[in-house]
């Protein structure tokens, strides 16, 4: 089995780029199923995420090839199947934001019901409440939902219970080529929902209002093909500014967009980070020990529940105790017992971490539970005396491109080995 092994306690220093978003190639990828014409896409992220989407609708009938060197060339002219495999919705939940552009093109989709993981029971009634409010008939059997349009889908009003990302960008899509106008309330605001939203608008669709809680979108007969560049991920450079300021680094951050990371830059900044931007980065400088902070996690533009974990790891070693506080997802502290295990003192009361400070990490084996979980074991690997070994590295990759290159070129002592 192959692990992330790390020997910590060195200075990150040096500089650093950052990969494409992972969660805004998503919901773009599957919007190329909203045209017959071929999409092209620059520096894409190796991801296993990637890899995924990319055969799942591989598997629908488009066809999907590199682009230069970090590229990808997408045609979803010839689509032969409307239902993509168990195996794919299984392995990554978003597989289910085909479901959107495929109730919009062909007025039926059957997907399997993408069911929870380690964070949470993520259900996807806001999506259905969507599609139905467009027109669809939604069914449930055997684990699938079928969505049928037997007209055009309709453009009304819908409200959203929760500012759902996903619910988001599978309205946008359906939307986009629905006859007359949605409106979607209480929408998410991600960078990622901008993201699709241009990219539509540039395929010809007219969305307005993305990156608010009120978004727009007017149908159009049909979306025509165009060439997209991502936006950076700010999940990744957010990873990366914790564990500079977490070994008491010097690190430029580049390919990074400052306004996207207002929240987690505030927090580090009151942890007593210093960061400025320089040379079209971000360059993050931190002394050890850091203050303890309280953070709540909440939708865009709150704190991230993306980089809660990782945060966490920070506050482990800061001055004092912080309280960390998940409002997104029901479960999301499953890195908890794994940072204990490397002598963190954190209580869980509910959907609060009480994380008492000034704890030095020792190495210790430990294992992902989850993207960010395992993300949040990297930085305290980098922070502890001695040796980590990280087990079910597969949940790293779906979301880091490189994460051990990259570290290694920032001075970190981390390897990916084979342990048995
Ligand atoms: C997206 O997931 C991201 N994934 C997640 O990132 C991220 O944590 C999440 O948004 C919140 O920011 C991608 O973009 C691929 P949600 P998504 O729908 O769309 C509830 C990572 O680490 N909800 O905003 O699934 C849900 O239970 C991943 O990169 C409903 O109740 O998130 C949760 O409590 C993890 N009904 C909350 O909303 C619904 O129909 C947020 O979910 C949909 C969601």
């Amino acid at each position: 089995m192959e692990a992330i092994v790390i020997q910590g306690q060195s200075r990150l220093q040096g500089r650093v780029s950052i990969s494409g978003s992972k969660n805004a190639v998503l919901p773009v990828i599957a919007a190329c199923l909203l045209t017959e014409e071929e999409c092209l896409f620059d520096d894409i992220p190796r991801l296993t995420d990637v890899d995924t989407m990319c055969d799942v609708i591989g598997e629908l009938g488009a066809s999907v090839s590199p682009h230069g060197v970090k590229g990808l060339r997408i045609k979803s002219g010839s689509l032969k199947n409307i239902e993509p495999s168990y195996e794919y919705v299984r392995r990554m939940r978003a597989s289910f934001l085909v479901m959107g552009p495929l109730l919009a093109r062909f007025g039926r989709v059957k997907v399997y019901l993408p069911g929870g993981c380690a964070i949470g029971a993520r259900p996807i009634d806001l999506h259905l409440k969507g599609m139905a409010a467009m027109g669809a008939e939604i069914s449930v059997n055997n684990g699938k939902v079928e969505a049928v349009a037997k007209k055009r889908l309709k453009g009304t009003s819908i409200y959203l219970d929760f500012p759902s990302v996903g619910a988001t960008e599978n309205i946008m899509m359906a939307a986009a080529l629905a006859e007359g106008t949605t409106v979607i309330e209480n929408a998410a605001g991600e960078p990622e929902i901008v993201d699709l939203a241009n990219f539509i608008n540039a395929m010809g669709g007219r969305v307005t209002g993305a990156g608010t809680r009120v978004v727009k979108i007017e149908g159009v007969e049909e979306l025509h093909g165009h060439r997209h560049s991502v936006i950076p991920d700010r999940v990744e450079a957010g990873t990366f500014m914790i564990a500079a300021a977490a070994t008491g680094g010097d690190v430029l951050i580049e390919n990074v967009i400052p306004h996207h990371l207002k929240a987690v830059m505030a927090k580090l900044a009151e942890a007593g980070v210093q960061m400025v931007e320089e040379d079209g980065g971000i360059r993050v400088k931190a002394d050890l020990p850091l203050n303890a902070v309280d953070i709540k996690t909440l939708p865009y533009p709150g704190f991230p529940t993306d980089m809660q974990a990782q945060f966490m790891s920070l506050l482990t070693s800061a001055k004092g105790s912080s309280m960390v506080t998940e409002t997104v997802f029901e479960n999301r502290f499953m890195h908890v017992n794994e940072l204990k295990r490397m002598g963190a003192n954190i209580v869980i009361e509910g959907h609060c971490a009480v994380v008492k400070g000034q704890k030095k990490l020792t190495g210790a084996p430990v294992k992902a539970t989850d993207l960010r979980a395992g993300a949040a074991l990297v930085i305290a690997g980098l922070m502890a005396e001695g040796k980590t070994t990280i087990s079910c590295i597969h949940h790293i990759d779906r979301g880091y491109e490189d994460i051990v290159g990259k570290l290694s070129h920032l001075g970190a002592k981390i390897t990916r080995q084979e342990v048995e």
